[in-house]
């Protein structure tokens, strides 16, 4: 898949095996990158192939997702001779491809990098997003450049070992993807068919054919506002309180499923606006959203509603112009409006009743 891009077109490849790692090894100036836990799950099996001296590993997690770790991968790679000319090669998540993704476009105003998603969030949305983001104290992702890769190489074998956690993240970002597409209600039967599919992590073709449908709906969201001024902005659609719920949680719950409480929580503003159909919103929560909120595997509790903490969190939200709060809606078809009016009375109503949707 050719994906073409303001900054520069890259490319995607689905890879059926890890030949590419010999591909790799041809290259004349490169640096492996790879967070530790990463490192550990593929150690023998692909990251002893590359001599030591190329292999950077850090600690990777929410709480090191700063400009603090991106300055410790400075410091190693001004020790080496290649310059402008290295290539660096990232295998990880999302927080692998933001911190990896900063570096490579701030060194030397921009190198060259390939990167090699390993979890289902990654290769189905955050790898073709073109963004780079960083933590900066209890604000989430605001700082950040675009700067994509120039080849992406997609195998979902690496699926195989990725924790049920954070596999359900990449799961609901998936749903959103499917709720956007905008025949996903009318069509509900099918999506909840892929769903299972995709739950199910047994069929690698399947697998792959819903990480593209995925990829494809994002793209044809991004089409014309890859810098996010307009029409991209509706991919935000449970992210304003998804993004304010996981500091809440202290990262407990982990993005994508975070996301779908938000979109829980959207749909109940959109409802009590009058702009979804009340029988919508209950099929929607009943086998959509409510049974992908794994509660066997996150331990959704209580304490991480804060009324406060999350209103205060809402506010940071880099794409708030006014005193009120901003909210991706859905209407009548589900199609998205993003309004920038969400009062705070209105903000505290709907989180009650998204606390008693979802038994918390
Ligand atoms: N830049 C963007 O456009 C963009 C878009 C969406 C999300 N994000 C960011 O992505 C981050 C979430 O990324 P994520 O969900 O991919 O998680 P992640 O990068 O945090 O990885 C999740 C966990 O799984 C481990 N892991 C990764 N791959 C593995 C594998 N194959 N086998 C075993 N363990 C594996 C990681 O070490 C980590 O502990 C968030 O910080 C979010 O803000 C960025
Ligand atoms: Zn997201």
């Amino acid at each position: 898949m050719k994906i073409k891009s303001k900054i520069k077109d890259f490319e995607v490849i689905f890879a059926k095996d890890f030949n590419f790692i010999n591909e790799f090894l041809q290259i004349e100036h490169y640096i492996v990158i790879v967070g530790s836990n990463v490192y550990a799950f593929y150690k023998k099996s692909i990251f002893n192939k590359f001599p030591k001296d190329k292999l950077i590993i850090v600690k990777l997690g929410e709480q090191n997702k700063t400009i603090k770790t991106v300055m410790k991968v400075y410091e190693k790679l001004l020790e080496q001779t290649a310059k402008k000319n290295l290539t660096i090669i990232s295998f990880g998540g999302g927080i692998s491809q933001d911190v990896v993704g900063f570096v490579s476009s701030t060194l030397y105003r921009g190198i060259n990098w390939i990167y090699v998603p390993t979890t289902l969030l990654a290769m189905a949305d955050s790898a073709i997003g073109l963004k780079t983001s960083l933590n900066f104290k209890s604000y989430k992702n605001v700082l950040g450049t675009f700067y994509p890769p120039s080849k992406i190489i997609i195998n979902v074998d690496f699926l195989k070992t990725l924790p049920k956690l954070n596999y359900f993240s990449g799961v609901g970002e998936i749903i959103k993807f499917y709720l956007m597409k905008g025949n996903a209600i009318s069509d509900l039967d099918n999506t909840l068919k892929k769903i299972e599919k995709l739950k199910n992590n047994k069929n690698r073709q399947e697998i792959l054919n819903i990480i593209e449908e995925g990829m494809k709906i994002k793209l044809s969201y991004m089409e014309g506002d890859e810098f996010d001024t307009g029409r991209r902005n509706l991919l935000n659609y449970g992210h304003e309180f998804g993004h304010a719920l996981e500091p809440a949680s202290s990262f407990r719950i982990p993005h994508g499923v975070a996301i779908l409480i938000g979109i829980i929580f959207a749909n109940v503003v959109s409802l009590k606006r009058g702009l979804i159909d009340k029988k919508v919103f209950d099929d929607l929560n009943k086998h959509l959203l409510v049974p992908n909120i794994p509660r066997d595997v996150v331990n959704i509790k209580k304490r991480y509603f804060d009324k406060d903490l999350i209103l205060e969190n809402m506010k940071k939200d880099k794409k708030r112009i006014g005193n009120d709060l901003v909210l991706v809606l859905p209407q009548k078809n589900f199609s998205l409006i993003k309004i920038n009016n969400l009062g705070i009375d209105e903000y505290e109503s709907s989180l009650v009743e998204l606390r008693k949707i979802i038994g918390v």
